[in-house]
């Protein structure tokens, strides 16, 4: 995302609205929406408008403000549980991105923290509460960023898939691709092939959008395409983000990321997992039990309205996979580069 005052539009609080940029639109169009209702931001998270692990965990601390904005409750004790179960509905919104949760648990805590105080201070507590995250989210992206640049040579021609740029952190750097802008802006040369990620074009509408705006060499490809290039072309790493990576370095991202590290092995590119420790899930032992969102068939059998298939085909969908560690070079986050055995990096991370 460009800087200025763009980014600063991608997730906003208006005093009694969520403002955030609809990515649904990108890249034809700018365009903010206001979510003034919990059911309206529920919807935006979940039909994508916001998206991406960390940008979620963002609007949805802010969504957790206006859940108490929204509340009509004097007494306090009933003024919380309103908002507790705001958090609640929060959840339900989308299982995969650990950030969502993260957060949530954060701004609980601030209720917690505020427990039995006027409802003006609890509110208060609520707000600077998301305000934190926001900041900790822009500061830890920009972070790992600069730690991951430092990997890439002078000259490096490097894979990324979906988006894991500014918009989906509601910063600038973003994390996989905060780690090429970083590389570039450091007078690196890399060239950046782009996932397109079907089913909803992530890469192509979002991070070439990203890419080309920050100057950038892009070259678009259909995620099928990438065996090809890695073979023709030469590859020099794969990096993506996360939505959620278990206790052991298993990472769950964006459908076709597995696919992605197997090439990837197949042709001896390292490949780079950018997150920030937020988005490590140290309750899970590994990535068997990280829940995968399986979404509509519709994104499969038409784009935007205009059937791509033939009507009653059965369709699998679901919208992320997992991509076992002994594929990961290394995980970049905010504290450094962690390498395997992951059990061991990350967990000094904790
Ligand atoms: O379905 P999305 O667009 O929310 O999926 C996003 C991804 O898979 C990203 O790669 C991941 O959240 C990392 S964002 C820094």
């Amino acid at each position: 995302m460009a800087r200025g005052t763009a980014e600063s539009r991608i997730i906003s609080w208006q005093g009694n609205a969520v403002g955030l940029l609809d990515q649904t639109l990108l890249p034809r169009e700018e365009k903010e929406i206001l979510c003034d209702t919990l059911e309206s931001l529920w919807e935006a998270i979940k039909s994508l408008r916001v998206r991406g692990a960390p940008a979620i965990g963002v609007a949805a601390a802010y969504g957790v403000v206006l859940a108490g904005e929204l509340s009509r409750a004097e007494d306090p004790e009933t003024f919380a549980e309103e908002v507790r179960k705001g958090c609640d509905y929060l959840a339900t919104s989308r299982p995969t991105a650990v950030n969502l949760f993260w957060a949530l648990d954060r701004m609980r805590a601030a209720l917690e923290g505020s427990r039995g105080k006027p409802v003006s201070v609890q509110r208060e507590a609520l707000l600077a509460q998301a305000r934190a995250i926001e900041a900790e989210n822009n500061a830890v992206c920009e972070q790992l960023s600069a730690h991951g640049a430092k990997l890439l040579a002078e000259e490096a021609r490097v894979i990324t898939h979906c988006n894991a740029g500014g918009l989906a952190c509601g910063n600038y750097y973003g994390t996989a691709l905060g780690v090429i802008l970083k590389a570039a802006e450091s007078g690196k040369r890399v060239r950046v092939y782009v996932d397109e990620t079907r089913p909803l074009l992530q890469g192509s509408r979002l991070t070439a959008y990203e890419l080309l705006r920050a100057g950038v060499e892009a070259t678009l490809i259909c995620d099928n395409m990438a065996g090809h290039v890695m073979r023709t072309q030469g590859v020099d790493a794969v990096i993506f983000g996360a939505d959620r990576i278990a206790a052991n370095g298993d990472t769950a991202n964006k459908i076709g990321s597995y696919s992605l590290a197997v090439l990837a092995k197949a042709h001896g590119a390292p490949l780079y997992v950018a997150a920030p420790i937020s988005t490590i899930d140290f309750s899970l032992e590994s990535g068997a039990q990280i829940p995968i969102e399986e979404r509509a068939p519709a994104e499969v059998t038409g784009w935007q309205g205009h059937p791509s298939a033939p009507e009653g085909v059965a369709v699998y969908n679901p919208a992320f996979d997992v991509t076992p560690a002994e594929y990961i070079t290394a995980i970049i986050c905010e504290k450094g580069v962690c390498y395997p055995p992951f059990r061991e990096s990350l967990g000094r991370l904790r």
